[in-house]
Order: structure tokens, then sequence, then C-alpha cells
């Protein structure tokens, strides 16, 4: 990270940025830089203007006016070489916020990028550009992360995923948690406050994203990778439906909008956002991103662990008509070597009935069994070549064989899923942990279970795909480092977990 004021006027470095009058406001990069999405030819850039990042109205501490913002994209990590440049005109409607759609770049290949506000100059962020359409020469390196609760630990992981360089940083929800203060994590309490209730206004929802993007941490992660981000629960309530008031679930997507690298097609409009998308690395992966928050159908036993008695009939929909249309057509459509389906809640089953019951979370797949029918059987027919499942929300690492029939022992694998433990929800991890040991034990498609924090970093070539589970010891004080805990392999056109390599 260069110096953030390398470009300022000499007379202007001394003395306290709130203090300079030209610009009218003070230091406004607080809540640091940002890019995602990326494609064959730009990315997007994202950066929010907030001096005072917890200002009470959530506006961060800028006067009414709008604020042009120059934006640069280098070749170079010295920012030497610019090769696109422009200004964006910051509003306080989005709390000067900032997306800029950056086209015109070469394939697969590094950038960086910066801001500039008045007399003051961000920080230069790494972002990449996607492989050209159909090329295969080029690796993907991508961490895998979900659910970080402030409240519950530091950041750590972020931290040390940055460190990693990694091509993709692909966040699976739980970015925020909308919770208050005096929700506590266990006995041993919480490590950090968030300073307030439990979010429900525009202006809470915007005040608690700043909070979390003054950890720094976080901010290291946005800066070195672009971000394939999508939300699940806690960016707007735990557990939500559709059921749940629009004026707060158009408060929360909003909030989401405009703190997080998204595309401008991403802008919500009221209560809808459109989230669920498709990014291709060349020919080698194609990653379906999934929404499955907005368009499913309420639960029929509520959302916890529950052995159902209602009929989970066949019209029950987790990712409504049109995205599951959509995403059977992406697996048809799709020539990549791997198809990678990246989305919030567990997709196989996980049953704690020993016996013949079904003993299994409903907020999952598990409740909304004859839509993922559909999705598995969907991909089959299309003849997608090898497909993994990459899944967050469970606050644990799993990992796991697909298959059609869970009930069967017989039934073969149709793909492997991986789902990413927790930035830090739940608090320090553990290294025995009895309940999902018997987890484990009766549902045998099931391979692999940590109780710590962590991420994923996964390694994507033409043969080959690796999962690393990285975890962290502990959350509640930082500083410490990431260990592999564990290494599986999928293998090209061999369905399921094939390797355990530690
Ligand atoms: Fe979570």
């Amino acid at each position: 990270m260069l110096s953030r004021r390398s470009f300022l006027a000499a007379g202007l470095t001394s003395g306290l940025p709130s203090l300079v009058p030209s610009a009218g406001f003070g230091e406004p990069f607080t809540l640091g830089i940002a890019s995602g999405d990326p494609d064959p030819g730009g990315f997007v850039l994202w950066t929010r203007l907030a001096p005072e990042p917890l200002a009470e109205d959530g506006f961060g501490g800028m006067p009414d006016t709008p604020v042009p913002v120059d934006w640069q994209v280098f070749a170079d990590p010295a920012g030497k070489r610019v090769v696109r440049s422009g200004t964006h005109l910051a509003v306080r409607e989005w709390v000067h916020s900032v997306h800029v759609t950056v086209t015109g770049l070469r394939p697969g290949r590094p950038y960086w990028y910066r801001f500039k506000a008045g007399p003051y100059v961000s920080p230069i962020g790494r972002a990449l550009t996607a492989p050209a359409p159909g090329t295969t020469g080029t690796p993907l390196r991508m961490a895998v992360c979900s659910c970080a609760n402030y409240q519950h630990g530091y950041f750590t992981a972020y931290a040390a995923l940055a460190a990693e360089r990694p091509d993709l940083v692909v966040n699976l929800g739980d970015y925020i948690y909308e919770q208050g203060s005096d929700h506590l994590l266990g006995p041993g309490g919480n490590v950090r406050d968030h300073g307030g209730p439990e979010a429900m206004t525009l202006t809470d929802y915007r005040r608690r994203h700043a909070l979390y993007k003054t950890d720094p941490d976080l901010r290291a992660a946005h800066a070195a990778a672009p971000w394939v981000a999508v939300m699940d629960d806690h960016e707007v309530l735990n557990n939500w439906t559709n059921l749940i008031p629009a004026v707060r679930r158009a408060a929360a997507f909003r909030a989401y909008y405009e703190h997080m690298p998204l595309r401008p097609a991403a802008r919500p409009g009221g209560t809808a956002m459109q989230l669920y998308r498709r990014l291709r690395w060349g020919g080698l992966a194609t990653l379906h991103v999934l929404d499955t928050r907005q368009y499913r159908d309420p639960h029929l036993c509520g959302a916890g662990f529950h052995d159902c008695p209602a009929p989970d009939g066949p019209s029950r929909t987790m990712l409504g008509l049109d995205q599951e249309q959509w995403l059977l057509d992406g697996f048809h459509r799709s020539r990549a070597r791997w198809d990678l389906v990246c989305q919030q809640i567990f997709f196989g089953q996980r049953d704690r009935d020993p016996g013949p019951g079904r003993l299994v979370r409903q907020d999952a797949w598990d409740g909304y069994t004859a839509a993922r029918m559909r999705v598995s059987e969907g991909w089959l027919q299309a003849g997608a070549r090898n497909v993994a499942v990459l899944t967050g929300d469970v606050h644990a690492h799993w990992a796991g064989d697909i298959v059609l029939d869970y009930d069967d022992p017989a039934s073969r694998p149709i793909g492997a899923e991986l789902a990413v433990t927790s930035i830090t929800s739940g608090g320090d991890g553990r290294d025995i942990d009895p309940a999902t040991d018997a987890l484990l034990n009766g549902n045998p498609h099931l391979k692999l279970h940590l109780s710590h924090r962590g991420y994923l970093m996964v390694d994507v070539t033409m043969t080959t795909l690796t999962a690393a589970f990285k975890i962290v010891r502990y959350v509640s004080r930082p500083g410490a480092t990431a260990e592999t805990a564990a290494t599986l392999a999928l293998q090209d056109r061999v369905p399921g977990l094939v390797t355990a390599l530690a």
C-alpha cells in the first residue's frame, strides 16, 4: 500500500485534514476502497466518502453537496502508468458512495486503482480482469468467506486471506450482522460492540456497514482483490424470508449496495435487488452466484433443525421460478471445465436423526427438497462437466459429496459441496465438537468438519480443484496466524471429493 498522501500538495500534508478549508470535509477514505465482479474487460470500483464514518445521521460527516471523485486505473502497482481515468459525482442520496464500471482493459491481468476527492488521495488497491472468453491457460485462485460478526471477534481471517493475494474473494453473505449490542455471544461475551440497538432503519444499516469497514483487516481484504459478494440473511434480519416488512428490506438492500463493490445493475429499486449473476473465468470456471433469500417460499416449520410434518411439496421454491430457470439454462449453456455454484446455505442433507426421521435445518436446502432435486437433476441433465457448490452460513468448515438420494448409501456423487466457516461468527473455535461429530457419522456423504474460524482458499486448474481449509485458532484477540487444517481435492470428470491430501 502506497502513501495515501503521495499526491497531496506539500502545503496540505501538515495539520489536521479536517481543517483543510478547500474541500469542506476531512479525510474521506476511512471506509477503504474496493473492486468487484471482474469480466474480461474490466471490473467495478467502489469507495464511499465518510470523514466521520459513524456520524449519527448516517451520512458520514459529508456536506449536502455532490462531490466529484476522480478515479484512476494503473497498469503497475506503483501507480505510474495510467490506463483509464474518470470522474464520478458522489451524491448525498447514496451517502457519497462511488460505483465506477471500468471497461476496455486487457483480459487476464492485474490492475491497480485509486481515488481522489478534494485534496485527498486514497490508498492503491489491486484488481484483476477475467481471462478472455474460452481461454483456459489462466488458473483461478479464490478465497471464499462468509459470516463476519464484528461483536464475536477480530477479523484476523480477512487479513490472512488478503495476504495470500487471491485472484478473487467470494463472499457468501453475513457480511454484517444486524443484531444490537445486547445480542451476546454465549458466556464469554462479546469481544467488540456494535455500538447500538438492532439495525432497523436505513440510517442504522448505513452506520452498521460503516462500523464494519472501520476494521483495517476488512479494508485490507477489499484492497487485495476483487470481490464477488452476495448477501445472506444477516445483512437484513436473521433467517429472513420474503415475509419481511418492505421498508426494512428496502433499507437493508440500499445500504448493502451503497457499501459493496457491486455493479450498478445491482442497485436496488425499493425491495428488489438483482444479485444473482454469472461470472466467467475464461473456459476454466463459471461462477453461478445465487440469491437464496429474496425469492424463496416461507419456512414450513421455522428456520431451525426440525422434523417437519408439513409436506415439502413440489411447488415450493428456494430460488424463485425465474432464477431457477436461469440457473438451469446456465448449466446447459456452460462450456466451462468447472461450474461453481456460489450460494449461501447448506445444499446437501444434514440429518440429525439417527433413525428413520429427518431432523434437518429448515432454513437450508433441507427445507426445500424438491427445489434441491430440480437443481441437482438439472446439472446432470445439462451434462455439466464438474459441479462444486460453495456454501456459507454454517459457521464451520464442511465438505461433502452431493448425491440424488441421501437415504440410499449406494447413491453415487454427482458433485461436491465445500462449505466455508465463519470469519468470526461463533467466536473462538474448538477442536472437538461432539454434536457435529455425530452428524458426520450419521451422514456418510459428509467427509469433513472443522469447528474453527477461517476461510477457504480454492485453486482451480483444468485438471483439479483444490480446497485448503484455513483456520485461525482464536478471534477473541488479534494476532492468530492462519493454518491449513485440511486440504481436499476434486478431479476433472470424477464427481465428488476424491483426495484427502492432509
Ligand atoms: Fe452467519
